[in-house]
């Protein structure tokens, strides 16, 4: 998704800045990404513009998880150099850089740098290479130097009352349909106080909720000044210390990183808010061992439950793959099984997609891509049902929404989202962007609701 920028008078374009547009894809750590690249391209006098057209550098931050993601980027690097003009700079960045960076230099010369995610920090010294070469030269760079990127990149900036926090990145789990392991590295902490210092400055410029981003979240283990290790609840009362930061949200977990002290921070955190993100991928035990996801539908379920029993109105969300090698119609009727006992809140679902380098790749008994659009069809109805369904439980009642943003797509009307995050849609005027409101919830459609401010009552 292109980033969101607000037009203040520091980043409105001077005549002669120059226009830097990216385009993330895939998860929110390149979000993150994104917005940390732009912050660093302002000294060299670029402002961001939300749109390719006559745009003086084009960086893609990509994606690499599934194939689809992949075509997207070549057919988007050919559109966008189109658009941009002869002399812009091409880049692609992020996880597709990582894994195919000489490819994606063969299959299209117009780019000119490629980078991975963990050298994205570089990215000035790239583009004076090419500028300085009258746009000949050619710069790949896919190195693993750990954390130094966090170091190099100037203050964070923000753009709105959300913020993203990346804490933790890499992953040490091998899932063996996944490439993560392989384009972001081993499973890394930031230290505490770096975490700290940036989510005070966020909270300075104006972010109330911070969603705390990390491939495995949960499994991260930060020092402290002193050398002790804090683990993910430990930040989090940490953060919950910080006036003016209204709202913590943290994203992705592993089920075999969940410990109790965590579960217990969901009922003894006001600030962390009641929402999940807690991927299973499959029901059958049979296709969690093959996955290596390390555990049982079981034991996934056990998390489920004691979350449930810490803060009972807690939101699941999570993350499924269909069409796994080897997985038959009876282990397919296992994850519906697992959807229909969780009830979700809001899902991610897809086909399995085989990555070049993954043992899933190699296995035998790829299911046929008939059979897997129709599982992946059958399973999103009933997730759009649960959802639905779980959304009507607001109708009638007043959430607390914090409002982000006028809704592009209604004039007049704002969006937020609820501490469940769901997105409420409701009349109002832009001035309320960043404020919390109570909104009472008229309608509850299956992928947001809508509803009115509720104005205080009047004592007659
Ligand atoms: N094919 C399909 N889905 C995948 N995911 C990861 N790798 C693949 C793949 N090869 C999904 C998983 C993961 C989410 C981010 O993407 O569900 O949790
Ligand atoms: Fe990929 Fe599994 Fe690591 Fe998640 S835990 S990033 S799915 S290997």
């Amino acid at each position: 998704m292109p980033i969101r920028i607000e037009h203040t008078a520091e980043n409105i374009a001077a005549p002669d800045a120059k226009k830097l547009f990216i385009k993330s894809y895939g998860c929110q750590m390149n979000v993150y990404d994104a917005v940390r690249m732009g912050e660093l391209m302002k000294p060299h006098g670029y402002t961001i513009t939300d749109t390719p057209d006559a745009a003086d550098l084009v960086v893609l931050n990509t994606c690499h998880i599934r194939e689809k993601a992949d075509d997207k980027v070549f057919s988007d690097a050919g559109r966008f150099k189109k658009l941009a003009g002869k002399d812009a700079i091409m880049a692609v960045g992020g996880c597709m850089g990582q894994a195919m960076g000489k490819e994606v230099m063969q299959r299209n010369p117009h780019i000119r740098v490629v980078f991975g995610p963990q050298t994205y920090h570089r990215l000035p010294e790239f583009v004076e290479k090419v500028e300085r070469s009258y746009g000949t030269a050619r710069v790949v760079d896919t190195d693993f130097p750990e954390l130094e990127k966090f170091d190099k990149l100037p203050e964070v900036g923000t753009y709105g009352p959300t913020a993203f926090l990346s804490i933790q990145e890499g992953c040490d789990k091998f899932c063996t349909y996944c490439v993560v392991p392989y384009t972001r590295g081993a499973e890394i902490s930031r230290a505490v106080a770096d975490v700290e210092r940036e989510a005070r400055i966020l909270v300075e410029k104006g972010a109330k909720e911070i969603t705390l981003l990390g491939q495995n979240v949960n499994a991260y283990h930060g020092e402290d000044a002193v050398g002790n290790e804090i683990t993910l609840p430990g930040l989090i009362k940490q953060l919950a210390k910080i006036d003016g930061l209204e709202r913590i949200r943290f994203t992705t977990s592993h089920p075999n990183n969940m410990e109790m002290d965590l579960v217990e921070a969901f009922a003894t955190e006001p600030k962390l808010m009641p929402y999940m993100h807690l991927p299973v991928q499959a029901g059958s035990d049979k296709i969690l061992k093959a996955m290596n996801r390390n555990h049982t539908a079981a034991e996934y379920l056990e998390h489920i439950r004691a979350l449930r029993k810490a803060r009972p109105d807690i939101a699941i969300s999570g993350d499924f793959i269909v069409g796994f090698p080897g997985e038959t119609e009876e282990d397919y009727l296992d994850t519906l099984a697992i959807v229909a006992e969780v009830g979700y809140s809001t899902a991610y679902s897809f086909a399995y997609s085989p990555r070049p380098g993954t043992p899933g790749e190699a296995m035998p008994n790829q299911v046929d891509q008939v059979v897997k659009k129709e599982r992946l069809a059958g399973l999103q109805a009933l997730l759009d049902e649960q959802q639905h369904d779980f959304n009507r439980r607001f109708e009638g009642k007043t959430v607390n929404v914090l409002v982000e943003e006028a809704n592009p797509k209604k004039p007049g009307q704002l969006k937020g989202r609820n501490e469940h995050n769901l997105v409420v849609n409701f009349d109002g005027n832009e001035r309320l962007i960043g404020q919390m409101m109570p909104v009472n919830i008229t309608h509850a459609g299956p992928r947001s609701m809508v509803g009115e401010i509720k104005l205080p009552d009047m004592e007659s």
